[in-house]
């Protein structure tokens, strides 16, 4: 018996990084998976292909996590494939960093619509299934930034406060009904999302972790299925970093 046996989990974002790496180790320990993507549709039909080899059910959706009615059209697709959604997991996420004096609005707007709208627009979603069910772990991709701020991200850190307090909001509504709700909060997971940065200042970022290295996707999947197992079922209203140590 495997952790996830015949868990029917939603990954949002999931064609690339920390999602494909969760899509992947869930599917490991034996969930079925369901994953959106916004533009990857190669990669995302090489991963649905790659996830079926572990013999589960595996399928990718495009749907943009920001816009409301395309959530919830995802969500009845998804019940429709699948039949149930126990686990959501909210990863997708952007970045448009900038000083404060040059963040143009468009720039802070964007930012808050899809890391933080989405996390609303997909659990609104997959409410009413888990309110029928009486069970369900959702699971919110946050960041370190969002707990501790950083310089050039008052979009970025922003979202992710919010998504610490959404998710916060969501344990106390519904915990009477068996609906658990935590947050991950990653330091430096090395994705195409942190590729773009200088080599010189990641490595003095790996030196300055207590762990002297950066994350990987995986580090952030082992802390997903653990939260999304009944191993934590007495768990809700949490945030748990996964940093290597950075914040401490
Ligand atoms: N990497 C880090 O160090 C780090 C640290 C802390 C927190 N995080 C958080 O972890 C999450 C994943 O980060 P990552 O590094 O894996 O990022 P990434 O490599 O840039 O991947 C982002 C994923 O989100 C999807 N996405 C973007 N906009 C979307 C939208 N509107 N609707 C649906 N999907 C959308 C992308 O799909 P397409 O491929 O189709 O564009 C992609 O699958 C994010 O929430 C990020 O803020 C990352």
């Amino acid at each position: 018996m495997k952790l996830l046996d015949s868990k029917n989990v939603i990954i949002t974002g999931g064609s690339r990084g920390i999602g494909k790496g969760i899509a992947e180790v869930f599917a490991k320990h034996g969930a079925n998976v369901a994953f959106t993507y916004n533009s990857s549709s190669s990669s995302a039909q090489e991963l649905e292909d790659h996830l079926k080899t572990f013999g589960v059910q595996a399928k990718a959706y495009q749907s943009d996590a920001s816009d409301f009615d395309q959530a919830q059209k995802l969500a009845e697709d998804i019940l429709k494939d699948f039949g149930s959604i126990d686990v959501l997991i909210n990863n997708a996420g952007i970045t448009k960093d900038n000083l404060l004096m040059r963040m143009s609005a468009e720039d802070f707007d964007q930012v808050i619509k899809v890391n933080l709208n989405s996390v609303f627009n997909l659990t609104k979603a997959v409410l009413r299934p888990m309110l029928k069910q009486r069970h369900g772990s959702i699971i919110n991709i946050s960041s370190v930034v969002g707990i501790k701020g950083n310089a050039g991200q008052a979009n970025y850190s922003a979202s992710k406060a919010g998504i610490i307090g959404f998710s916060k909001s969501v344990a106390l509504e519904l915990g009477s009904r068996n609906i658990r709700s935590n947050v991950v909060a990653p330091g430096f997971i090395e994705t195409e999302m942190t590729e773009k940065l200088d080599e010189k200042t990641v490595e003095g970022w790996r030196q300055a972790i207590p762990l002297k290295r950066g994350g990987q996707p995986e580090d952030i999947a082992n802390a997903c299925v653990f939260l999304a197992s009944d191993m934590s079922s007495y768990i809700t209203g949490q945030t748990l970093s996964v940093d290597g140590g950075m914040l401490t």
